[in-house]
C-alpha cells in the first residue's frame, strides 16, 4: 500500500501490475484516472497471454512497460496453467507489483497467483455477481429475462467470480436491448468503478472480513435505488 513506511520515508506510489487479454478499455480508464490525477498509483507494467492485444499497445502508447507472455509452452503440460502463474508471479515480482489488476483477462487464475497474493489482486465482472459468473454474461442476463445487471469489481479468489465484492454498478436492460448495446451501458459503467476501486485501495479505504469489504470514509446516505422497468 502507498504511504508512511513507518521509517520516516515516504514510499512512492502503489505500484499496479495488469493483465489483459483484449482490447483493454478498461486499462485506459485507470491510465486515464491516474493520469487525471484522481487515483493515486502508477502502472508498473501490463501483461497479456496475447501477442496482439490492443491493450499491450494502449501501454506502449502511455510509455508504460508491456509483457507478451506466450501461454503456448504451457499447453498440454501436467500443470501447465500453474506453470504459466509461476512465470507471471515471477514477471510481478520484477516489477515489485503491489496490487494486480485483472482487465479482461480471459484465463482462470490459478492458486499460485492467488495464494501469493491474498486480496492484492482485483477482476472486473460484466455483471451483478453472484449473477451470471463466466463468459457472455450481458447474453445470459437479457436471456433470463432480468431487469437489471450491472458489474462487480471483486477481490479473486479460488472460485471463478466469486471473490470478495468491492464495488458494483446497477445498469437496467432495456426491452429492445441486445448483448452488445447492453455490454456497451455495462462497460461504461465499467470505466467508473473499476478506477474507483482501486483508487480506494490506493488510499488504504479498504479492509477485507471473510466475504465482506468495509469502505472507509464512505456517505451514511444510501443511493438512490435502481427500479426496472420505470
Ligand atoms: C469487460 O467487459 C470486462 O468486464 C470483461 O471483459 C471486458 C474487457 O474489456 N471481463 C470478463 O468478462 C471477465 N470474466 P476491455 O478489454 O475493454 O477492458
Amino acid at each position: 500500500m502507498s504511504g508512511s513506511t513507518g521509517k520516516g520515508k515516504v514510499r512512492e506510489r502503489l505500484r499496479v501490475g495488469l493483465l489483459a487479454s483484449g482490447r483493454g478499455s478498461n486499462l485506459q480508464a485507470i491510465i486515464d484516472a491516474i493520469e487525471a490525477g484522481t487515483l493515486p498509483a502508477q502502472i508498473v507494467a501490463v501483461f497479456s497471454n496475447k501477442k496482439e492485444a490492443p491493450a499491450l499497445e494502449r501501454a506502449r502508447r502511455h510509455a508504460i512497460h508491456d509483457v507478451f507472455l506466450d501461454p503456448k509452452p504451457f499447453i498440454n503440460q501436467p500443470d501447465g496453467r500453474m506453470d504459466y502463474d509461476r512465470l507471471v508471479l515471477e514477471e510481478l515480482r520484477k516489477h515489485d507489483v503491489d496490487l494486480l489488476l485483472l482487465a479482461g483477462y480471459m484465463r482462470i487464475v490459478t492458486p499460485v497467483l492467488i495464494n501469493a497474493m491474498p486480496n492484492r489482486i482485483m477482476n472486473i465482472h460484466p455483471s451483478l455477481l453472484p449473477s451470471f459468473p463466466g463468459l457472455e454474461v450481458q447474453k445470459k442476463a437479457i436471456e433470463w429475462g432480468a431487469k437489471i445487471t450491472g458489474c462487480t469489481v471483486h477481490f479473486v479468489s479460488e472460485g471463478v467470480d466469486e471473490g470478495p465484492i468491492i464495488i458494483q454498478a446497477a445498469v437496467p436492460i432495456l426491452e429492445n436491448d441486445t448483448p452488445e448495446t447492453l455490454a456497451a451501458r455495462i462497460l461504461a459503467e465499467e470505466h467508473k468503478i473499476y478506477p474507483q476501486a482501486v483508487t480506494l485501495y490506493a488510499e488504504g479505504r479498504l479492509r477485507v472480513n471473510g466475504r465482506r469489504v468495509y469502505l472507509s470514509g464512505m456517505s451514511d446516505v444510501p443511493p438512490p435505488s435502481v427500479i426496472s422497468p420505470t
